[in-house]
């Protein structure tokens, strides 16, 4: 096991390359067993979700080919079941697309409930009754989720809750349904979109991507094809908060700015500087800023997954700054770590009030989940002294080679093992 350390108090300056994105990844890898072809994946980040997921295909049946480090065949003839048992599907939040996608291809799917990132609950309502919607009977037993229909019938699904997951797994049970089926109040993520331009290379016929309705006209067939996915949004913001908060300079390359906006435009709000080229934008920042508030909402909305990072540089703002989490029930357990580190923060709910403090100190850490540990990666960044940091598996779920990365950029960051300290103290 290994653990993070940082001496913080080094600005961040220089360029970093952004990898692609998470979130459409876990999305687009389950999609391409919508088709009994070969589908070839470029600028695939190389995080650990990914390879969990392709290695629960390749146990499925499907044959994997690694053309480079960002680029993947899947050939998903092979693959035989629509069974997805306990043990492939326990690493991974994101394998529930299995079943949008094995009722797409199978009209059946049989697949163990997820785990992941644990803030609050994590219910698959909505999903289940998109399923429904089109026709399948759904049911959860042994912690299994069956659902199997006779035919797909494209169906007008109001969804209660903007839901990414949801959305997505209804498009893919939706694109080879018998008719037309209308996703309302969808979630307009760009993960979203990107997902849907992926299953019409495919064939599929999915219109509105990106807008409160998506309408899904059913195919009989869908053929391989060869997709590119986009930059992935989170991890271009988390670097754009690093360079800001460490009062530092960097150009973050291979962004789509648009898809960033939320996050430019609160960063610009408490005094950093962010300038948008074509596919890059620039953050620089003197290392002090204003209070501000800040809501998190959906799409177009400040991200949820920005929440932890943005929510350490508010904790070294000048005043009070109030941090609502309008996504998640439970998404500030990372503050009992900051806190540690000399953050002057109070928690009510879905609220976090944070009375900026002069300076974080380094202390030994924990990630809680994926973007609390990027969280604190950022606060060891900027704090007084060394930060070490345990359960860093969790951060090498989403973000590819963010040591390397960050190093290149000027921190003092680095891996050590994490040795059995209990049995040296016994051994006398
Ligand atoms: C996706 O999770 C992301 N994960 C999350 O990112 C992200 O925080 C979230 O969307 C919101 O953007 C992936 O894409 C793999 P939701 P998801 O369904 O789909 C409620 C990361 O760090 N809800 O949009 O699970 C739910 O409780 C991860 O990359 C229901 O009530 O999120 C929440 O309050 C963490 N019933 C809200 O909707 C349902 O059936 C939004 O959840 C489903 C969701």
């Amino acid at each position: 096991m290994e653990k993070l350390v940082i001496h913080g108090g080094n600005r961040l300056s220089g360029e970093v390359e952004i990898s692609g994105a998470k979130n459409a990844a876990v999305a687009i890898i389950p999609a391409t067993l919508l088709a009994q072809d070969i589908c070839r994946i470029e600028n695939i980040p190389n995080i650990s979700d990914v390879s969990c997921m392709v290695r629960i295909l390749s146990q499925m049946g499907a044959q994997i080919r690694y053309i480079n480090k960002h680029t993947i065949e899947i050939n998903t003839k092979t693959v035989n079941s629509y069974i997805v048992p306990h043990e492939m599907t326990k690493q991974l939040r994101a394998s529930y697309y299995l079943i949008g996608a094995l009722l797409g291809r199978y009209s059946r799917a049989k697949v163990a409930l997820p785990g992941g990132c644990n803030f609050g609950v994590r219910p698959i309502d909505l999903h289940i009754k998109g399923f429904e919607l089109l026709g399948a009977r759904a049911t959860v037993e042994n912690a299994m989720i069956n659902a199997s229909a006779d035919r797909l019938t494209g169906s007008h699904i109001y969804m209660d809750k903007v839901s990414v997951g949801a959305t997505i797994n209804i498009m893919l049970a939706a694109v080879k349904a018998r008719g037309l089926t209308i996703i309302d109040n969808a979630a307009k993520e760009p993960h979203i979109v990107d997902l849907a331009n992926f299953l019409n290379s495919m064939g599929a016929d999915v219109r509105g991507a990106g807008t409160d309705v998506i309408k899904i006209h059913g195919v009989n067939e869908l053929h391989g094809c060869t997709y590119n996915i986009i930059p992935d949004q989170i991890e271009a913001g988390t670097y754009m908060v690093a360079a800001a908060a460490t009062g530092g300079d960097v150009l973050i390359k291979n962004v789509i700015p648009k898809h960033l906006e939320s996050i430019t435009a609160k960063l610009i709000e408490c005094g950093a500087q962010v300038t948008e080229y074509d596919d890059s934008v620039r953050v620089q920042s003197e290392g002090r800023f204003r209070r501000i508030n800040l809501k998190t909402m959906p799409h177009p909305g400040f991200p949820t997954d920005m929440q932890p990072q943005m929510s350490v540089l508010l904790s070294v703002a000048e005043g009070t700054s109030l941090v609502s989490e309008g996504v998640w029930d439970n998404r500030f357990k990372y503050v009992d770590q900051l806190i540690r580190m000399g953050a002057d923060v109070r928690v009510d709910g879905t609220i976090a009030v944070f009375q900026g403090v002069s300076e974080l100190t380094g202390a030994p850490v924990k990630a809680d989940d994926l973007r609390a540990g990027a969280a604190m990666i950022i606060a060891g960044l900027i704090a007084r002294g060394v930060t070490e940091i345990e359960d860093i598996i969790y951060i090498d779920r989403g973000y590819e080679d963010y040591v390397e990365k960050l190093r290149n950029l000027g921190a003092d960051i680095y891996r050590m093992e994490v040795r059995d300290e209990v049995k040296t103290e016994n051994a006398g």
